[in-house]
């Protein structure tokens, strides 16, 4: 199978997990793009969506899945989205899309946190991917030093401007023991707005695909 059909797969299967009349919170990315076409089909059976970015929100609308204003919400089910690396306690490198800051607030205020994912995602440290970090723009010459202090090469993202008019530093050359003190120390820098580590709000499944069939792993199963 094809990266793209594990993706498709694993956004299906994410479906089972929805309840009826819940609001679901939306991530951003390719992935999720599946799990927003499997999503329409049961679009009648749920009060709608809290959606993560400006390209998830336009696709949810384009097919008619009622998209609610996340201050209109007090609590939140279930979230589902995707990751760019996770590892076995379920921290993860998201961002790659640029949607990190509203990814972390929906995944802080839901419930259920599900990752789904293909095979090629899930690693033993996490880092090689490049970390992003979700920057305000008079900040970031200053944060760039900062993170270069914490061991990274920081990279601009060229050509980005976040859905909140920031800018994106990619760390390169990170080897993530620790991604609890890591995520605090770079969120302390003055000027980041956040950083694309998710460790203080680890995912509480994870959906991965494999060419073996999809596996459903349980953060309770690892931190027993
Ligand atoms: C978006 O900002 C990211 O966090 C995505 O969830 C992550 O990059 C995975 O994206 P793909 O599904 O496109 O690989």
């Amino acid at each position: 199978m094809t990266q793209d059909e594990l993706k498709k797969d694993v956004g299906w299967a994410a479906l089972k997990y929805i309840k009826p009349g819940s609001i679901v919170g939306i991530g951003t990315g390719s992935t999720i793009s599946y799990f927003i076409d499997a999503l329409a089909t049961i679009k009648n059976r749920i009060k709608g969506t809290v959606s993560s970015s400006n390209r998830s929100s336009e696709k949810l609308k384009s097919l008619n899945i009622s998209v609610i204003y996340c201050n209109e919400i007090d609590s939140l089910d279930i979230y589902v989205d995707s990751a760019d690396e996770i590892d076995k306690y379920m921290n993860m490198i998201k961002g790659g899309g640029g949607a990190l800051t509203q990814e972390k607030i929906i995944s802080c205020i839901a419930e259920t946190f599900i990752c789904i994912v293909d095979q090629s995602k899930f690693v033993k440290v996490l880092g090689k991917f490049p970390l992003p970090v979700e920057v305000i723009p008079m900040a970031s010459n200053y944060v760039a030093r900062e993170l270069i202090k914490l061991g990274g090469i920081p990279k601009h993202r060229k050509n980005l401007i976040t859905d909140n008019g920031n800018i994106i530093l990619d760390v390169h050359n990170l080897s993530i023991t620790n991604p609890v003190e890591l995520e605090n120390s770079i969120n302390k820098i003055a000027g980041v707005v956040t950083v694309g580590l998710f460790a203080n709000r680890s995912a509480d499944i994870a959906i991965i695909g494999t060419q073996k069939g999809i596996k459903i792993k349980h953060k309770s199963y690892f931190l027993k």
